[in-house]
């Protein structure tokens, strides 16, 4: 680990009845990067960002997040501690507006208090409406500003995922991480998404980002992991992982490249 690794590995594994879907993985993310984690289905890149986040309990190695040990922490802890997460599956609130649904995750920020909350004091009220205008920045952030007050469940696909991301920055993390973020979309939506990603590391978060879309991950990464059968088989800049032996193995073994869409 150097000073400027922000989120570390240290030989993780997570070990399900038997079968190693993490084998002592270990991973620095640098501060301020745009990182990747590649690898066929089933390699095991979900469950790494279940095991950092505190998700599953890892049956070996540690985990860091700027020096300080989060191996044991569960995921309400690591999120305020300032790693926050998109899912692969999407768990938005259905019922609640998209202002609602990013308020939950501006709640840790209420200064004021479960006390003032009750009393409804005037600290809590100028509170609320900071939040407020946090929240509707994040959603113009997104680009769903103008459907800051209809209900979550009456998104499309690739707005929801927008959503989630929303959520996630409610945190106001340092490192943020993103489960396949442009699965299912479709060329125009992939585009705004990596200007996203871009942008969110422009405001000073490290990024780090599991996709299969080659035309994404190739563009945007600093550095990309590869992860295989739950073992890290490569690691490098994007033309060097593209033209690594040991990756385009893996690929054809399981999948391709540049799987279709
Ligand atoms: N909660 C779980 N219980 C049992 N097995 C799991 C669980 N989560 C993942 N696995 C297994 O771990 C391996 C890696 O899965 P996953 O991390 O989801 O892969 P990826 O995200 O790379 O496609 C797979 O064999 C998967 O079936
Ligand atoms: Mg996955």
């Amino acid at each position: 680990m150097t000073a400027s690794d922000i989120l570390t590995t240290d030989s993780l594994s997570v070990t399900f009845g038997g079968v190693k879907a993490l084998a002592g993985v270990s991973i620095s993310v640098r501060q301020g990067e745009i990182l990747s984690i590649i690898g066929p289905n089933g390699a095991g890149k979900t469950t790494f960002f279940n095991a950092v986040t505190g998700a599953y309990a890892p049956t070996g190695g540690r985990v860091f997040l700027s020096g300080r040990e989060i191996t044991d922490m569960g995921p309400d802890q690591v999120a305020r501690l300032g790693l926050a997460r998109s899912f692969q599956n999407l768990k938005p609130f259905a019922e609640m507006t998209l202002l609602e649904n990013v308020l939950v995750g501006r709640e840790i920020h209420m200064a004021s208090g479960m006390l003032a909350a009750i009393l409804r004091s005037p600290a809590f009220h100028r509170d609320e409406a900071a939040q407020k205008q946090r929240a509707r920045e994040l959603l113009s952030f997104v680009g769903l500003e103008q459907r800051r007050d209809q209900l979550a469940r009456n998104l499309t696909y690739g707005e929801r995922k927008m959503l989630e991301i929303a959520r996630a920055l409610a945190l106001e993390p340092s490192v943020l991480l993103l489960d396949e973020p442009v699965a299912g979309m479709n060329p125009t939506e992939t585009g705004f998404v990596m200007e996203l990603v871009q942008n969110i590391r422009r405001q000073g978060i490290t990024v780090v980002i599991i996709e299969h879309d080659m035309k994404m991950v190739m563009g945007i990464s600093d550095r990309i992991y590869v992860l295989d059968h739950g073992e890290l088989i490569a690691e490098g800049l994007p033309h060097e992982v593209r033209a690594n032996p040991a990756v385009i193995e893996a690929y054809l073994g399981g999948g391709t490249l540049a799987p279709a869409h």
